[in-house]
């Protein structure tokens, strides 16, 4: 049996990701500072260990007897990345590339590390893996120094994959209502309004959840591993490279079918020119991976989970939201432990 540790495991793909590994027969080493909760973990069986540490101190003997590791953890968006600028750079980067070393230090045997197709930031042309990056935020420069760090770790005895992630949608526990199609799902089911950046011409690239999970776990069982050691891929599907305006029209069309409310598109902003389209075709042409769901089955999926009430919005669905959130109450009770409890203000 396989033992993979998992970082970041009780976010929004960790959450997903986990239970399929337990269901494949890995045991699996879940850590997280849990953010947004533990219960978004759901144990299969008994080969769950969940380890509630921040991974910027990760202990090395955690490490001992891991077959592999999946380091998901970070700071997860842009506007995130900006307002925590410091815990990025120490989370996104400095941990990961930490936890990497740690990992082969201890005879971990495989080592994936989730970038972020942001690194290409916005580009004239069809990008690919060769191209050349232009990370315009902190969370893509963190992530773009996390990559080239870690790289040059692989080894035959350490195989490290880097992949880069297009934009995420789907259904998870620990459910993200800042995540693009998500995001337009929800508002236009709730409020019949889908408010869209001028002129809908500009291309993003997306791709489901459960498919991100899927091919974190062929990467892992991959045994060709010369194919992919010391290699980065883009994770998504040519045919996930969406219009912005045609993401609108898909997400209305769905909504106003399956619940019988019309939905109005309202268009503003000045053109956005920023626009950019990914080649997915190395993964395809190297391990024959391609993603099985389109932003269809994610919005049909987000609309039945809001139906039947397994999913609403709370603060703790927009990132950014939750964590100045919890910074507050930190300061709250660093405040009251200051005043030797909350009602001795003297
Ligand atoms: N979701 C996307 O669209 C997307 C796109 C590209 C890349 N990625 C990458 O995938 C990974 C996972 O993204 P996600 O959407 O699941 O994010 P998420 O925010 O849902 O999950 C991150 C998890 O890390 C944990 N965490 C944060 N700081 C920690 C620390 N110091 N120690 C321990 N745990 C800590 C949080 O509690 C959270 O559970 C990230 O590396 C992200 O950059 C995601």
């Amino acid at each position: 049996m396989k033992r993979v540790l998992v970082t970041g495991a009780g976010g929004y793909i960790g959450s997903v990701l986990v239970p399929k590994l337990l269901q494949k027969g890995y045991e699996v080493i879940a850590v997280d500072r849990f953010f947004f909760g533990k219960e978004k973990l759901k144990p299969v069986g008994d080969m769950l260990n969940i380890i509630q540490e921040d991974t910027r101190f990760l202990k090395a003997e955690l490490l001992r007897e891991v077959d592999f590791v999946i380091d998901l953890v970070a700071i997860s968006n842009d506007p995130s990345g900006e307002r925590f600028n410091e815990a990025t750079w120490q989370i996104n980067f400095q941990s990961r590339v930490r936890t990497a070393k740690l990992a082969k230090g201890q005879g971990v045997k495989r080592y994936i590390l989730p970038s972020s197709c942001s690194i290409y930031g916005f580009q004239e042309t069809i990008v690919d893996e060769s191209s050349p990056t232009n990370p315009l935020t902190t969370y893509a420069r963190a992530n773009e120094r996390a990559e080239q760090e870690i790289l040059p770790l692989a080894d035959k005895e350490f195989i490290v994959v880097v992949t880069r992630l297009s934009t995420v949608f789907g259904y998870s526990p620990r459910m993200r209502f800042d995540l693009a199609i998500n995001g337009m799902t929800y508002g236009a089911w709730k409020t019949g309004k889908l408010p869209l950046m001028r002129d809908g011409t500009q291309y993003r690239p997306f791709v489901h959840v459960e498919d991100v999970c899927e091919v974190m776990i062929e990467l892992l069982e991959f045994s060709d591993t010369q194919k992919i050691n010391g290699q980065i891929f883009n994770v998504g599907g040519n045919e996930l490279n969406y219009q912005i305006g045609q993401l609108g029209q898909i997400v209305a069309h769905i909504v106003e079918e399956l619940t019988g409310r019309r939905v109005e598109i309202e268009w503003y902003g000045d053109p956005d020119r920023r626009s950019y389209r990914v080649s997915f075709n190395k993964i395809y042409e190297t391990i024959g991976w391609k993603p099985k769901r389109n932003a269809e089955y994610g919005v049909r999926e987000i609309i039945h989970k809001l139906e039947e009430g397994t999913v609403e919005k709370t603060i703790q669905t927009i990132t950014l939201d939750w964590y100045t959130e919890l910074e507050k109450w930190y300061k709250i009770i660093k405040e009251v432990e200051m005043y030797g409890g909350i009602l001795n203000v003297s």
